[in-house]
């Protein structure tokens, strides 16, 4: 829409020059020949910007017009036209507010081409406004944000702890009910009570897994890396990890393809480092599909050092991509999927991958599979010296 302008003089041949060049540059012209006549039109208006006359009759000259219209219309614009014996008062309506002054006589396209710098001076200045309140914003949400993140980290730790203290005393007395079991029972009852107590324990074993990886979530988004740091090497912990994981991959028929171009090691905790590896293999398998395959490689070069687990599974469409990184985040719903668990891996994963200095990344096809890629900083020559 085309910028508003009113424009006011007493003198009408030099009122219309403006009108119709200003009109001709492509700006709504309005008109007044007072400095009162100005006063109300601003007030009933809201323009772009008021090209003023200095001196007019009446009560209300270019200066008090100035004054009247920054009061009423603070982003509304002000230019005052003048002749060269009143520079001075044109200088002080600087003071109060106007944008510019322009002298008298003037070229039409002279007047265009201030008018337009002050109207796109006046945008740019809106822009910035527009740009700063909407940052505020987003550091208010950011704020907010992180409250909410901080009450749901204290009451995943208040409610781990709170299980977890029951779940002890379930787990001594399943002990006592054990030895009962094999000292104190006739072989009769044996064999049966044997099965419930291995049941019991299978559940409470579970349950203690899933506090225990409640509570690591909570540690991670809290602490840095714990000590003890050590030089850990990457490809021991994917093979131990596969052998350890067998009772999950092997019922399923999933082969595995371990290769490492060179030893890498990542100076950090070898715990969490297992924990987040743990994660992405067990996805792999629990997402495969019976008689899948996951390709883990180590890529140790000068140009990147990555760690990629790659599976033949289900795969994930592109638009979970940022999503499945965040804590309770499952593409599937709850009550319908067949894997167990929380959604916290690839949330505890990133976490410790971004505390150790590297990134993850994923790349999929729905249907053929999934690849999650870990890069980690390549040391530069004087790092690599040291
Ligand atoms: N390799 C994969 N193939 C297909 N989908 C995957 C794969 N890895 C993760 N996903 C999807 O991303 C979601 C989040 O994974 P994440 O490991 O964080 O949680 P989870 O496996 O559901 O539970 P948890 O790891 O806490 O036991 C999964 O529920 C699954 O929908
Ligand atoms: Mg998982």
């Amino acid at each position: 829409m085309a910028e508003t302008i009113l424009v006011v003089d007493d003198d009408e041949s030099l009122l219309e020059v403006c009108e119709v060049g200003l009109r001709v540059a492509g700006f709504t012209v309005a008109t007044a020949a007072s400095g009162e006549q100005a006063v109300k039109k601003v007030e009933t208006q809201d323009f772009d910007l008021v090209l003023s006359d200095l001196q007019m009759p009446g009560k209300i000259d270019g200066n008090a017009l100035v004054r009247e219209v920054k009061m009423k219309r603070p982003t509304t614009e002000v230019i005052i036209m003048t002749g060269a014996p009143s520079l001075k008062s044109a200088v002080d309506s600087l003071k109060d507010g106007a944008y510019d002054y322009i002298v008298k006589p003037f070229h039409v396209d002279d007047l265009t081409a201030t008018v337009r710098r002050c109207l796109d001076h006046r945008q740019l200045r809106k822009d910035i406004a527009t740009e700063r309140a909407m940052r505020h914003e987003l550091e208010a949400a950011y704020t907010e944000l992180q409250k909410v993140e901080q009450m749901k980290e204290a009451f995943l730790a208040r409610l781990s702890h709170e299980l977890k203290t029951p779940l002890s005393e379930f787990q001594m007395s399943l002990q006592l009910l054990e030895d009962v079991v094999e000292n104190k029972l006739p072989d009769q009852y044996k064999s049966s009570m044997r099965n419930f107590v291995t049941m019991a324990n299978t559940g409470a074993k579970r349950m203690n897994r899933t506090i225990m990886e409640l509570l690591a979530f909570v540690d991670l988004q809290r602490r840095g890396v714990p000590e003890p740091r050590v030089d850990v090497d990457m490809e021991k912990i994917c093979r131990t990890l596969v052998d350890r994981m067998r009772p999950l991959w092997e019922p399923k028929k999933i082969t595995f393809d371990i290769s490492f171009n060179k030893t890498i090691t990542i100076n950090g905790n070898y715990d969490i480092l297992t924990c987040a590896l743990e994660h992405l293999v067990q996805n792999a398998i629990l997402f495969n599909k019976e008689g899948g395959r996951v390709v883990i490689k180590g890529e140790n070069r000068a140009s990147r050092i990555g760690l990629s687990i790659a599976d033949t599974g289900e795969g994930i469409p592109e638009t979970e991509f940022s999503k499945i990184f965040d804590s309770f985040y499952q593409i599937a719903n709850y009550l319908t999927r067949k894997v167990d668990g929380l959604g916290l891996g690839l949330a505890t994963t990133r976490r410790i991958i971004e505390l150790h200095g590297g990134e993850i990344i994923v790349s999929s096809k729905v249907g053929e599979g999934t690849t999650f890629t870990i890069l980690f900083p390549v040391a530069k020559p004087a790092e690599a010296a040291a």
